[in-house]
């Protein structure tokens, strides 16, 4: 009543305009309509049954007697049927083992299939999907234990050929997940002409084997939209963090990922307004399926969160066609074929906003041209996806916040 007839400059309206904002705010934080509409009706995980999760290895004993067969010579012998799709093996919710990880040893036992470099093809049936999975990575190595005994079994539930190549950053600068993923997804191309690459930070194990590990032809495909973290919810509406995948060609059109975000934050938020921007939009799971367990840990020393993000994010629009994989340089300075993952160990320089005292002068070399650079990347049906992680632990024992 009191606020009625009242000319616009009245304290009324300025209540009225102050409660609209709250609202907008806590609309927008809650993940827009979506994220009102599951606050709301809230039944949408009862698809899947998450309180009896099946153990990671259900279902992969029986590949084990395929092995002798397996050993002979790739390509020989009578052709492999397609893979049937969906997979047989799959089972839905999987328990995710958070504390004290088994050693690479034990975790290769489990995994005999898998060969060198972390490659996987299943051995019964033809692949349909070609999935490079990219972590970026510096001193985790607990974190990274997990993430392999979590996922060597998930993935060859879904019949997938795959390959983890682990993206180790070398040196003391501030770490920089973009830009590693950049330099894991330009080295695994070089390998192979993988379908789908897959961006997946380290500390995140997926809970749900239907939640696969393939590319959607068109659009980036933004895969942790539940994360315990955030109570199975997605924190905001365009939140591309976590595990995320592209094709090939979805990388070339966004020009890969930005190489400026040195620290925590802000990078993931800069490769969503890229799809934005090159014209496509992102896709996800439904949230019942994108279930996700994050391993806790405490802030990473090398990783302090990038002051600097906020300025570049208003930039992203006029950065994005100049900075990415075009102005990629980094040096690579190993790749060793481990047995359960290929690490690749890279210089990718300093972040010029904090310089090192020490140390060498940063090398950086400009790698010859890929196919990727050469525009020659194959647009066939095949897939890949891959995943990049942006934080670490200890440095000393590697061993730090890993929790429950
Ligand atoms: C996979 O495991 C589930 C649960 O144990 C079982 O019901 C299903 O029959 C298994 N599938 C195959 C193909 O072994
Ligand atoms: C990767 O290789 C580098 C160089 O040999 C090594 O220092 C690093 O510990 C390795 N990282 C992992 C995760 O194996
Ligand atoms: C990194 O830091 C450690 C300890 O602070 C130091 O011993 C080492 O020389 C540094 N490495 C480089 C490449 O600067
Ligand atoms: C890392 O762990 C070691 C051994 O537990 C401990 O002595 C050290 O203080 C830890 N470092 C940090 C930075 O917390």
């Amino acid at each position: 009543m009191f606020c009625f007839g009242r000319p616009l400059d009245s304290p009324c309206t300025l209540a009225l305009l102050v409660g609209f904002q709250f609202a907008f705010v806590v609309y927008f934080s809650l993940g827009g309509f979506r994220g009102l509409v599951s606050v709301l009706v809230h039944s949408a995980d009862s698809e899947f049954d998450y309180a009896h999760p099946h153990d990671v290895y259900t279902n992969l004993s029986h590949l084990g007697a395929l092995l002798p067969a397996h050993t002979g010579a790739p390509g020989k012998g009578e052709q492999l049927k397609d893979c049937h799709l969906p997979s047989p093996l799959l089972v839905g919710p999987v328990s995710v083992r958070l504390s004290s990880p088994l050693s690479l040893e034990e975790i290769q036992e489990k995994n005999p299939l898998v060969t060198l470099g972390g490659r996987y093809r299943p051995p019964d049936c033809e692949p349909r999907h070609h999935t490079a999975i990219v972590v970026p990575y510096r001193n985790r190595q607990a974190h990274l234990r997990s993430l392999l005994y979590h996922l060597h079994p998930f993935l060859q539930r879904q019949q997938l050929h795959y390959s983890i190549y682990i993206v180790h950053q070398m040196g003391n600068s501030t770490f920089n997940r973009a830009k590693l993923l950049n330099v894991g997804v330009r080295e695994a191309l070089r390998e192979e002409d993988w379908s789908c690459l897959f961006l997946h930070d380290v500390d995140l194990l997926p809970e749900n084997d239907h939640n696969s590990y393939t590319c959607h032809p068109k659009y980036p495909t933004h895969l942790s939209v539940a994360m315990d973290k955030f109570h199975y919810r997605l924190p905001y509406s365009q939140y591309f963090g976590g595990v995320s995948a592209v094709t090939p060609d979805q990388y070339l059109r966004m020009n890969g990922f930005p190489n400026q975000y040195w620290g925590w934050g802000g990078e993931d938020d800069d490769i969503a307004t890229r799809v934005r921007l090159s014209g496509m939009k992102m896709v996800r799971p439904s949230v019942s399926v994108g279930h996700y367990k994050m391993i806790k840990h405490k802030g990473d020393k090398g990783n302090e969160q990038n002051p600097r993000r906020f300025d570049l994010l208003k930039r992203t629009r006029i950065n994005w066609r100049s900075d990415g994989l075009n102005s990629l340089t980094y040096e690579l300075l190993s790749k060793q074929l481990e047995p359960l993952y290929t690490n690749l160990s890279v210089n990718i320089g300093e972040d010029p906003h904090h310089p090192l005292k020490k140390g060498p002068p940063p090398r950086k070399i400009t790698p010859p041209p890929t196919k990727l650079t050469e525009k020659a990347v194959p647009t066939d049906s095949a897939q890949k996806t891959h995943r990049a992680h942006g934080e670490w632990a200890n440095k000393t024992t590697g061993e730090r916040g890993v929790v429950k």
